[in-house]
């Protein structure tokens, strides 16, 4: 039996990949490389030791996806692959809504016809919109300001609906923070197209020069120092996340929700330090506007993953800074040679 993993050449995916091939699941990976690079399978065979099978396929075409399910007897499946540029979705929802939510039904329409009854679904904080209350418990109330986070949220909504109609579902929404960090190895690591949408990526092109400096959106929230607040997670403890989930679904639980973080805030300038201390470069940044849609502060109540899939994120700050900048000093222009 195999877990399906969509987006599985990708930054949270390959990381997963890797976790559930040395728990010894047999693994499949779908991925169309939109945002990815082939490189990252060969890279996932060298730190496992194991081949995964994979398709270059775009989620969305059932027909092609419909092969994937025969050829393969698949258990589970974990969904990474979406699109996630919080900007981009502005300017393009149509594509947005079309890949996010139509890979997922895609998925769902086979999973019927193939009798899969287990599902992990990446989800974000994002759609906890500007909390009320920290730290962000599961039950907080739901709102969204962008198109990337609606289709996060219809696609919750959605899987709510599903498990209602059918009990024999088991579905894990899994709400991640701000993943940060890579593999231990340096190896495999965040290797987002163009100018990065996230604050790790930004940092580590300034430290190696490809980026004069980092923008710092405001310094007048309501925080200690006036820059935003996020609880960044190691990528490699919300890979693990992953497997707890699985394990979980295994007892048949239904639909689950729970938050990946580690309950612990950082500022932007907080963040900038610990990543100077660990690389020993110095981040030049400018104070810039605040950016629409962001917020002051947002960090997780992680208790009820810790309680009911006995897992809690290991790595600090330190150690995420240190990894992250592992894996870019070594691959200063990513997967490409
Ligand atoms: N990285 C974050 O900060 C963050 C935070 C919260 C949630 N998430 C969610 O986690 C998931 C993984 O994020 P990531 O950071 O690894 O992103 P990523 O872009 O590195 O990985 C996504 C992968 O999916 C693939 N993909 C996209 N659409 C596809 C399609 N239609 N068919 C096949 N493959 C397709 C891409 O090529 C890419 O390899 C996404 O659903 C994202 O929304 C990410």
């Amino acid at each position: 039996m195999a877990v399906l993993v969509t987006g599985g050449a990708g930054y949270i995916g390959s990381h997963t990949s890797i976790e559930l091939l040395e728990e010894g699941y047999d693994v499949v990976i779908v991925d169309n490389l939109c945002n990815s690079d082939k490189i990252v399978l060969e890279r996932i065979k060298e730190l496992s030791g194991k081949t995964p099978k994979f398709y270059e396929i775009d989620i969305t075409d059932k027909e092609k996806m419909e092969v994937v399910f025969k050829e393969n007897e698949i258990d589970s499946i974990i969904h990474f692959a979406a699109l996630k540029a919080v900007g981009e979705s502005v300017s393009m929802p149509m594509e947005y809504y079309s890949n996010n939510i139509g890979s997922t039904l895609v998925l769902f329409e086979l999973m019927k016809k193939y009798n899969v009854k287990n599902f992990v679904f990446s989800s974000s904080a994002t759609v906890y919109g500007d909390p009320e209350t920290l730290p962000i418990v599961e039950d907080s109330s739901l709102s969204v300001t962008n198109p990337y986070g609606r289709t996060k949220l219809i696609v919750e909504d959605m899987l709510r609906d599903i498990c209602f109609a059918d009990k024999s579902l088991n579905v894990a929404i899994l709400r991640y923070f701000n993943p940060i960090g890579a593999h231990k190895s340096g190896r495999i690591g965040e290797d987002p197209n163009g100018i990065p949408n996230n604050i790790m990526p930004y940092i580590t092109k300034v430290a190696v020069g490809q980026l004069p400096y980092l923008n710092v959106f405001g310094d007048d929230y309501d925080t200690a120092d006036g820059t935003g607040i996020r609880d960044y997670i190691h990528v490699v403890d919300l890979a693990n996340g992953h497997v707890k989930a699985l394990e979980k679904l295994s007892e048949n639980p239904g639909l689950v929700t729970y938050n990946l973080g580690t309950g612990k805030g950082y500022s932007v300038l907080q963040l900038v330090n610990a990543f100077s201390k660990a690389s020993g470069k110095e981040i030049q940044y400018k104070i810039t506007e605040r950016r629409p849609g962001d917020i002051a502060a947002c960090y997780a109540d992680p208790t009820k993953a810790e309680k009911e899939l006995g897992w809690k994120a290991k790595y600090g700050i330190d150690e995420m800074c240190e990894d992250s900048w592992r894996w870019q000093s070594q691959n200063p222009n990513g997967y490409k040679k």
